[in-house]
């Protein structure tokens, strides 16, 4: 069980630490995890001159798993373009073929309060957000900057689906619609599309109906994508699993994560087609708390749970770290990004402290 271990910017550092004590854990209880760490972002650029050096490449494309912190910062901001530490993700997701991205958006009940939404809006909400990872106008060419034929400057981008790419994001999420049928009811999926105004959307939205051929046990909806931004608000749970495309992804699931209140408990998975995968909290470098051990750690430490339902196939394991996550919440344990009057305020490593022990 090989795991890359990517520290990234701000406050990756910090919150791996954390995680990497839960997994000691396990691995010291027999599990064969090898743990290797290596650069990534801004980090890997002050090192190396480059945000995916050779260096990460081996050893990522050598790993069963990837962990990843997190990365950016503003003392990167104005390298150029192709050096900046968001290229770094960019071309590890790109390099390992990691086109499935699932983003969990789950409200833990003891901070149905942290959400800006009425608590019974939310409670209960168990949305899985499948975003497409490795296409789209993300990389889509052509793209740049140029001066067009009237001498004006211009920027310009290319949304783009390939059928074989969006055949196989639609497997992933039918096939995780099918494993979150509760109690003989059918599978629920929603595909998110613009398919009124852009051909790109219109062409996944038909691909998506071939593939619902293959799922009678799932319930398949479309909705548009300025339509789904609206009904996360106004009921989101009336959703189960949404299947879409990069950038409408990456919108839609930082919209989803604010509906649980804290964008500190959002673990994420980007899968290959071998099960190998990238685990990452939702949230970024948080450079304004960086260095402090003011960060939550939760986040990263329910992506190792992910890493070993995903990637190591280990229900029982994920599980455990879950629920000591939730067992430290029912002991009223916070960071400062969900603390409430009463509760009891923790650092980064504190709450990782009570993590290891609620194991
Ligand atoms: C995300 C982030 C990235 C993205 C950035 C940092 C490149 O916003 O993982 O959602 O746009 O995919
Ligand atoms: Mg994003």
């Amino acid at each position: 069980m090989k795991i890359a271990v990517l520290p990234g910017d701000g406050i990756g550092p910090e919150i791996i630490a954390q995680a990497l004590r839960v997994l000691e854990v396990l691995r010291k209880e027999g599990m064969p995890f090898e743990f290797t760490e290596a650069p990534l972002g801004g980090q890997a650029y002050d090192q190396y001159g480059h945000p995916y050096p050779e260096f990460t490449q081996k050893i990522c494309r050598d790993a069963d798993a990837v962990l990843l912190g997190a990365v950016g910062g503003p003392q990167y901001d104005n390298l150029d373009r192709p050096l900046r530490p968001e290229r770094g993700l960019l071309g590890i997701r790109k390099d390992l073929g990691l086109f499935a991205n699932l983003r969990p958006a789950v409200l833990f009940p003891e901070l149905a309060n942290a959400s800006t939404l009425k608590p019974e809006v939310v409670t209960g909400l168990d949305i899985m957000i499948v975003r497409e990872l490795t296409g789209d106008i993300y990389f889509g060419q052509p793209r740049g900057m140029r001066v067009n034929e009237d001498g004006e400057r211009e920027g310009f981008n290319t949304m783009v689906y390939k059928e074989s790419e969006v055949r196989r994001i639609a497997h992933v999420a039918f096939d995780i619609a099918l494993k979150r049928r509760k109690n003989g009811q059918k599978g629920k999926l929603c595909s998110v599309d613009k398919a009124n105004v852009l051909e790109t959307t219109e062409f996944w939205k038909e691909i998506v109906i071939d593939v619902a051929k293959e799922y009678p046990e799932v319930e398949l909806t479309h909705m548009y994508v300025d339509n789904a931004a609206m009904q996360l608000i106004r009921n989101p749970k009336q959703f189960n699993v949404m299947v879409t495309g990069n950038i409408f992804g990456d919108i839609l699931s930082d919209e989803a994560s604010m509906l649980t209140g804290s964008i500190g408990m959002l673990a994420s998975a980007s899968l290959n087609e071998t099960k190998k995968g990238l685990y990452e909290p939702s949230h970024g470098s948080a450079p304004d708390i960086a260095g402090k051990n003011l960060a939550n750690p939760i986040a990263t430490i329910l992506s190792t749970a992910m890493m070993l339902r995903y990637t190591f196939d280990n229900e029982a394991a994920a599980v455990r770290i879950e629920n000591a996550v939730k067992k430290v919440l029912a002991a009223d344990y916070r960071t400062g990004d969900i603390f409430e009057e009463g509760m009891k305020k923790v650092s980064c490593s504190e709450m990782g402290d009570q993590i290891v022990a609620a194991m």
